[in-house]
């Protein structure tokens, strides 16, 4: 049963993670965790809506191949609901550069990159609720 306190955030497995077959594997990694998929949809955005998303990086040079990236192919945008679910989300991911993120997170275990990095999840409560509006605008 959904609890009072459950906080939601917006999570992406990014193109990596459906072209490298590990969509399985990142996803059980949260539920094993506990949190409940509260939405879940395979898309592949166009530039405008990575461009809504990335909103706060727009303007800086790693932006333009990140923007690539993100558009390249099939990916599976998730809203994830629990307890204090944006900070534990983050801690799952790890940190952003795969190749200095911790054994044991998503990134540490699984990825050798700073772009190709898996996965995204919402940095705040107020990042979250953005992002919802944007994938996902009937739970706004
Ligand atoms: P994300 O938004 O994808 O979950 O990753 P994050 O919060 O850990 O990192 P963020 O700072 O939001 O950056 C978004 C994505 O941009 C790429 N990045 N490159 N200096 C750089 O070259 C640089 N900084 C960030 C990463 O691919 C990161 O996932
Ligand atoms: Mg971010």
């Amino acid at each position: 049963m959904t609890q009072p306190s459950a906080q939601r955030t917006l999570v992406l497995l990014k193109p990596d993670t459906v072209r490298r077959g590990l969509v399985g594997e990142v996803l059980s990694r949260f539920e094993a965790k506990g949190l409940t998929i509260v939405a879940m949809e395979h898309r592949t955005i166009d530039g405008a809506t990575a461009d809504a998303h990335y909103a706060e990086h727009v303007e800086r040079d790693f932006y333009p191949p990140l923007r690539a990236f993100v558009t390249s192919g099939p990916l599976v945008a998730l809203v994830l609901e629990g307890d204090e679910a944006v900070e534990v989300v983050r801690a799952t991911n790890g940190a952003t550069d795969g190749r200095k993120a911790a054994p044991g997170t998503i990134r540490g275990d699984l990825s050798l990159s700073n772009r190709e990095n898996l996965v995204h999840g919402s940095d705040s409560p107020e990042s979250a609720e953005r992002e919802i509006g944007i994938w996902f605008p009937e739970l706004s």
